[in-house]
């Protein structure tokens, strides 16, 4: 699973802490990423020691590493039917955070980038198919205003005429490469990847819908409305914003 930004210690306590909320009988959103990894080991433990709970995969690796643990899974399809049992809690990780708030309110969770690990399609279903949604990060993640470029997952048909639709919207556009190896980033969905560059963006909730309106796309990676906390791991401690 890749790992990206800040120390693994902030990232293990961020990931724990979120772990540590989920009670008995609860089925449990898998976030994807190195964060989240850490909340599904810890899960995995609870899980050995008696912890009765159902995981929902947001990726493939986070399902083999749920496997891996000995958590329980249900498909997205099982967990959100009108009979089925629901999604009573998410946890996953996100590549940057706008926390906002002042001394007297706390920190406030605001939106997120998401899609690092290209997979934000799947993560955004089962986030927001969550009667609680926890974004777990290191502080390398917080930031007031979002800036990162967002991954856009895109039909593979659609990767040049995406491309022209987001620099019409002044973004600039890159197809995702395989680190190691001589071609594109291919989702777990068989889709490809645009990192679109947008500087400052200061009203995301603007982009999500430009983004989410634009023929090929498939999903992107602005989540909006949708973290209920940040749990932000220090080196020292966790820190969590609502
Ligand atoms: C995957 C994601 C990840 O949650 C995000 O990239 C954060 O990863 P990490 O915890 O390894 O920094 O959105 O699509």
């Amino acid at each position: 699973m890749k790992t990206s930004g800040g120390s693994d210690a902030a990232k293990r306590r961020a990931g724990e802490s979120a772990a540590e909320t989920v009670a008995d009988g609860e089925v449990v959103g898998l976030g994807t990423g190195s964060t989240a990894a850490h909340a599904i080991r810890r899960l995995g433990d609870r899980v050995g020691s008696g912890l009765d709970i159902r995981g929902v995969a947001t990726s493939f690796a986070s399902r083999e590493l749920a496997a891996d643990c000995g958590i329980p899974l249900l498909d997205l399809d099982e967990a959100a039917g009108p009979d089925a049992p629901g999604i009573d809690v998410a946890i996953d990780g996100a590549d940057q955070v706008a926390v906002g708030g002042g001394e007297d309110d706390g920190p406030t969770a605001g939106p997120l980038i998401k899609g690092g690990g290209a997979a934000h399609a799947r993560e955004k279903l089962v986030d927001a198919a969550a009667d609680r949604f926890l974004v777990v990060a290191d502080p390398s993640k917080e930031t007031p205003v979002l800036d990162r470029p967002v991954p856009v997952e895109v039909l593979p048909a659609g990767r040049t005429a995406v491309a022209e639709a987001v620099r019409a919207t002044g973004g600039e556009p890159a197809l995702r490469r395989a680190e190691r190896k001589d071609g594109p980033v291919v989702t777990d969905n068989g889709n490809l990847v645009l990192d679109c560059a947008f500087g400052a963006i200061d009203d995301p909730g603007a982009l999500a819908t430009t983004l989410a309106t634009t023929p090929g796309v498939v999903e992107h990676g602005v989540f909006v409305d949708l973290a209920d906390e940040v749990h932000v791991g220090t080196e020292t401690g966790v820190r969590v914003a609502r």
